[in-house]
C-alpha cells in the first residue's frame, strides 16, 4: 500500500486513557475515594444508567491482557493517569505500597512491550479526603499535590520519562465551578477564577519540583484541551467577543504554563470586575521559572462565539459568558451522538499558533477521538464497523501532517481512547474505543479502526 501521508521518524502512535475511567476497582487494594467515587454514592442518578466508577474497564486486573492489545494495535507509546486517591488514600501522609506495585507493574509491563508509559498526576479525580480540606479552592492542597508529584516522580521516575502535571485543568474549573458537571457542582464565576488559580500554581510546583529531581531524560509538560474560538464574522464586536472566550478557555492555562506568563489582558479583565484571585508572594516567580518542556493537545471541537446580544445585568452571577455568546454556524459539521461540532481544520490553527506565538514549543496530539452512542447497531461479523471514526482520525491527521510540514514542532498522535471507558457523568453513553468493551463479560474485541491505526502506525503514516 502506498503511503501519501508520512510521518517525521519516531512519531508517537498510541492513546490516552485516565485512572478513575479505566481501573475500575474503586475500593481495592486499600484505595481511598475520590470526589466521584463519593459523589457517585450520594447521587448515583446523575450519572448515565446509574453507572459509576466501580468497575470501569477493569483495567486494574485486565491491565496484561489489554498492554498485549495495545501492543497489537500498534502503540508505542500510552498515556495513563496514577489515581492520586489510589496512591496516597488521604491526599497526604501514608503511601500505599498496593498501589505502588500495581503501577510498578503496569510501567514495567508497558515497557516490557515497547510502550513508552506517558503519566498524567492528575486527570479530574481530586480524592475525596482533599475536597473535604476544600479542593482547590485551598492553598493547602495545592501543597498536597505538589508532594504527591514529588512521590511519584521518585518512585516511577527511573522508568517514566515523560511526565504530564494536569490533563485538561480547565475542566474541573468548568464543571466543578461553573456549569454543574463536577464534584463539588458549584456555579460561582469568582470561586472558579481561584481554584483556575491554584491549579496553575499546582502545575508550576510540580514542574520546580520535577526539575529539581533532575531525572535524567525526563521531560514534564501540561495536557491543554485547547479550543480554537471562531468568531462569526470580522465586525469587530464578534472578533472581541472570541478573543476573550480564548483569554478565559485557552490563554488562561496555555500562556503561564508554556510562556511563564498570565495573560495581560485577562489581569486587566478581572480587575476591572474585582474578580483577581488570592495570590501570594513569589507566585509570579515561580510561574515565569517552570515552563514546560512539552505540551500536549486534547482537541475535539472548536467554539464558535459571537458578540453578546444582552448585556448582562451587572447583579448577575460573575460567568465567562457575560463576554460572550456562543454561535451556532450553519452547516457545521457535527457529531450527532455527542452534540460536538467536528472541525479537522481546527488541528492545524491550534498547532499554527502554538508554532507563532508560543515558541513552537514541543508538543503532541494527546487526545483526539469521536463518542458514539449505541455503537452495537455497528456490528458486523462479530466487529464494529467503525468508518466514521476512521475518518475522524484521518482527516485530523491529514491537517496535522500540513501543519508538520509547515514546521510545527509535532512529536505525535494519542487518541482517545484506547478501549471504551467509563466517562464521568456520561458513564458509558458515548463510546470512543479503539477496542469494544462488553460490559456483562469485560470482553474485549479490536474494532475496524484499531486495524486501521496499527497499519498507520506500522506505515508511520497513510
Ligand atoms: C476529555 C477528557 O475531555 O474528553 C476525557 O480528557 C473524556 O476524560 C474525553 O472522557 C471525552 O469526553 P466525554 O465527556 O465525551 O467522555
Amino acid at each position: 500500500m502506498s503511503v501519501t501521508y508520512t510521518f517525521p521518524k519516531g512519531f508517537w502512535w498510541g492513546s490516552a486513557t485516565s485512572a478513575a475511567q479505566i481501573e475500575g476497582a474503586s475500593n481495592v487494594g486499600g484505595k481511598g475515594k475520590s470526589i466521584w467515587d463519593h459523589w457517585y454514592e450520594q447521587e448515583p442518578y446523575r450519572f448515565y444508567g446509574n453507572v459509576g466508577p466501580t468497575t470501569a474497564s477493569d483495567f486494574y486486573h485486565r491491565y496484561k491482557e489489554d498492554i498485549r492489545l495495545m501492543k497489537a494495535v500498534g502503540h508505542n507509546s500510552f498515556r495513563m493517569s496514577l489515581a492520586w486517591s489510589r496512591l496516597i488514600p488521604e491526599g497526604r501522609g501514608k503511601v500505599n505500597r498496593e498501589a505502588v506495585d500495581f503501577y510498578d507493574r503496569v510501567i514495567d509491563e508497558l515497557l516490557s512491550h515497547d510502550i513508552e508509559p506517558f503519566i498524567t498526576l492528575f486527570h479530574f479525580d481530586l480524592p475525596m479526603a482533599m475536597q473535604y480540606e476544600g479542593g482547590w479552592e485551598s492553598r493547602r492542597v495545592v501543597d498536597a499535590y505538589v508532594e504527591y508529584a514529588n512521590v511519584c516522580f521518585k518512585l516511577f521516575g527511573d522508568r517514566v520519562k515523560k511526565w504530564f502535571t494536569f490533563n485538561e485543568p480547565i475542566v474541573p474549573v468548568e464543571g466543578g465551578y461553573l456549569y454543574d458537571f463536577h464534584y463539588p457542582n458549584v456555579v460561582d464565576g469568582r470561586r472558579a477564577i481561584q481554584v483556575a488559580y491554584h491549579t496553575i500554581i499546582a502545575h508550576a510546583r510540580a514542574v520546580e519540583v520535577f526539575r529539581s529531581l533532575a531525572i535524567e531524560d525526563g521531560k514534564i509538560g501540561i495536557i491543554l484541551n485547547l479550543t480554537p474560538s471562531y468568531p462569526r464574522s470580522q465586525h469587530p464586536a464578534d472578533v472581541k467577543a472570541s478573543k476573550i472566550a480564548d483569554l478565559f478557555f485557552n490563554r488562561s492555562f496555555l500562556d503561564p504554563a508554556v510562556l511563564g506568563e498570565f495573560p495581560p489582558e485577562l489581569i486587566d479583565l478581572l480587575n476591572e470586575h474585582g474578580h483577581v484571585p488570592v495570590t501570594q508572594k513569589g507566585d509570579a516567580e515561580t510561574v515565569q521559572k517552570n515552563k514546560v518542556d512539552i505540551l500536549g493537545v486534547n482537541y475535539y471541537q472548536p467554539r464558535r462565539v459571537k458578540a453578546k446580544e444582552h448585556v448582562p445585568h451587572p447583579d448577575s452571577p460573575f460567568m465567562p459568558e457575560w463576554f460572550f455568546d456562543h454561535y451556532e454556524m450553519p452547516g457545521r459539521k457535527m457529531n450527532p451522538y455527542r452534540g460536538w461540532e467536528i472541525y479537522e481544520k481546527g488541528l492545524y490553527d491550534i498547532m499554527l499558533n502554538l508554532r507563532d506565538n508560543y515558541g513552537n514549543v514541543e508538543s503532541f496530539v494527546s487526545e483526539n477521538g469521536m463518542g458514539v452512542q449505541n455503537e452495537e447497531r455497528y456490528l458486523k461479523d462479530g466487529q464494529i464497523q467503525d468508518d466514521y471514526r476512521i475518518e475522524f482520525f484521518r482527516e485530523h491527521l491529514k491537517w496535522l501532517h500540513k501543519a508538520i510540514q509547515e514546521g510545527c514542532n509535532v512529536k505525535g498522535y494519542h487518541v482517545w481512547t484506547f478501549m471504551d471507558n467509563w466517562s464521568w457523568m456520561n458513564a458509558y453513553k458515548n463510546r470512543y474505543g479503539l477496542v469494544y468493551v462488553d460490559l456483562e463479560t469485560q470482553k474485549r474485541t479490536p474494532k475496524k479502526s484499531a486495524e486501521w491505526m496499527r497499519a498507520v502506525s506500522e506505515q508511520n503514516g497513510f
